[in-house]
């Protein structure tokens, strides 16, 4: 019997700890005490106390990130074109000039097209430009109708009636209250957008389609995954960007949300031409601290998304504690350039609290290079934004992009680049 018993309890065991990794805990009182890892020590216990020293624990903290978080990109052997398959001066009516870039990425017979989305204000040279990925297709972001809609693989959808895995007319500005395009080129600052699934279709595929199809290297547990993919591709959107005589590549506002919020900081973090990150509702393995275990954790993510990080990630899978980083690092990798970080607060999935914190945690890096970190270390009430080169909201309402998230972002950014208000 006893026997029984004790065969019975491992066979559920396995069942237990993995029902225990989807429990989403919402209860302050249950975040677990925690000792972040310090962003200004050494991994020899040293202090980090000049610019130069940080340069050399930025490579520490970048590498572990790569290796145990987002997973390494391998080496690019093939290469990318790049044609203006549309141009449109006089987009909305005059507003803006429009332009549509294909980007094929080609390694021997294999090919990856990805399409680039660009709206810049009348005088464009120097304006800045908000580089963010879109969720469902360029054609979401934009009423006007002869905006090219992706061939490529897209997540089903009811809203935006795709039942086939192919987008189609009825998404066709779907998405228009996450992208105030006219209010942001009127205020001086162009958009470029590209679908995420044209780098990458978002499934677990075994990397199997996407740009990973085109890098031979065998993979192993510090192999990259579908984050690394985005965020390299939008390297690779900079490139164009650095050949484009209309746009200022020294002027662009990496901007995400969600899942693509975790991206743009990671690419803001790889890429340093990039002058500004932005962080919608970014939570787990984006802003939010991974330590407090609060909403979405390691686990739950892992399990879920089994392909957007390195499989050494889920070594940490209901053992966040053992994090050689946690999250506030990751703002870290981005200074002293600015970084703007936000949350919702009913998006108590991303965990806005940790979100907050991993700002203020960052802050002694900012300080260190001559910058002001987080203005305060207390969160802020609903609306009402804190900036120093590190900023931060919380906003009333849902996981999303709003009209005022934006207004926040041009604010912070026109300041930056002192553009007129
Ligand atoms: C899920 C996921 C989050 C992610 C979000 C999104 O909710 O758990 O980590 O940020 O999707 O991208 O919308």
């Amino acid at each position: 019997m006893q026997k029984l018993v004790t065969f019975l309890f491992f066979l559920v065991l396995p069942w237990i700890s993995n029902a225990q990794q989807f429990v989403a805990n919402y209860d302050e009182a249950k975040v677990p005490v925690f000792t972040l890892p310090d962003v200004l020590v050494f991994n020899n216990g040293t202090l980090v106390k000049t610019k130069k020293d940080w340069d050399r624990r930025r490579n520490e903290i970048y590498t572990i990130f790569e290796k145990e978080v987002f997973g390494v990109v391998p080496e690019w052997k093939g290469n990318v074109k790049s044609t203006i398959v549309s141009q449109k001066a006089d987009a909305f009516g005059g507003i803006a000039k429009r332009k549509e870039v294909r980007l094929d990425f080609m390694n021997g017979d294999r090919k990856v097209s990805v399409m680039v989305l660009i709206y810049l204000p009348q005088n464009s040279k120097n304006a800045p430009v908000f580089l963010s990925y879109n969720f469902d297709g360029n054609h979401t972001t934009t009423l006007e109708p002869d905006v090219l809609m992706p061939d490529s693989w897209v997540a089903n959808n009811k809203t935006f009636g795709i039942e086939d895995n192919r987008a189609n007319e009825k998404g066709r500005g779907a998405a228009v209250s996450r992208w105030p395009i006219i209010e942001i080129v009127s205020r001086g600052f162009g958009v470029a957008t590209v679908y995420y699934g044209d780098i990458d279709p978002d499934f677990d595929d075994g990397f199997k389609n996407g740009i990973q199809k085109l890098f031979d290297s065998k993979r192993d547990s510090t192999s990259w995954g579908s984050i690394a993919a985005w965020s390299w591709g939008l390297s690779r959107v900079m490139d164009y960007i650095e050949t484009d005589k209309d746009m200022n590549a020294e002027r662009v506002i990496m901007m995400g949300h969600s899942r693509l919020g975790k991206t743009s900081l990671w690419a803001g973090a790889s890429d340093e031409r990039f002058a500004m990150v932005v962080s919608n509702n970014s939570g787990c393995g984006g802003a939010a601290l991974s330590r407090r275990k609060f909403g979405e954790t390691v686990g739950r993510i892992n399990t879920a998304f089994p392909h957007w990080f390195c499989d050494n990630y889920k070594k940490y899978n209901l053992k966040e504690e053992l994090m050689p980083v946690d999250q506030h690092e990751l703002l870290a990798l981005i200074a002293p350039r600015p970084v703007y970080v936000a949350s919702a607060a009913e998006d108590l999935w991303a965990d806005p609290k940790g979100e907050f914190l991993s700002c203020v945690f960052a802050s002694p890096v900012y300080e260190l290079l001559g910058m002001k970190g987080l203005p305060s270390n207390v969160m802020p009430a609903l609306s009402s934004p804190l900036a120093g080169t590190i900023a931060y909201h919380i906003r009333p309402g849902k996981h999303d992009v709003t009209p005022y998230d934006w207004q926040c972002y041009m604010d912070f950014a026109a300041d930056y680049f002192k553009l007129k208000k």
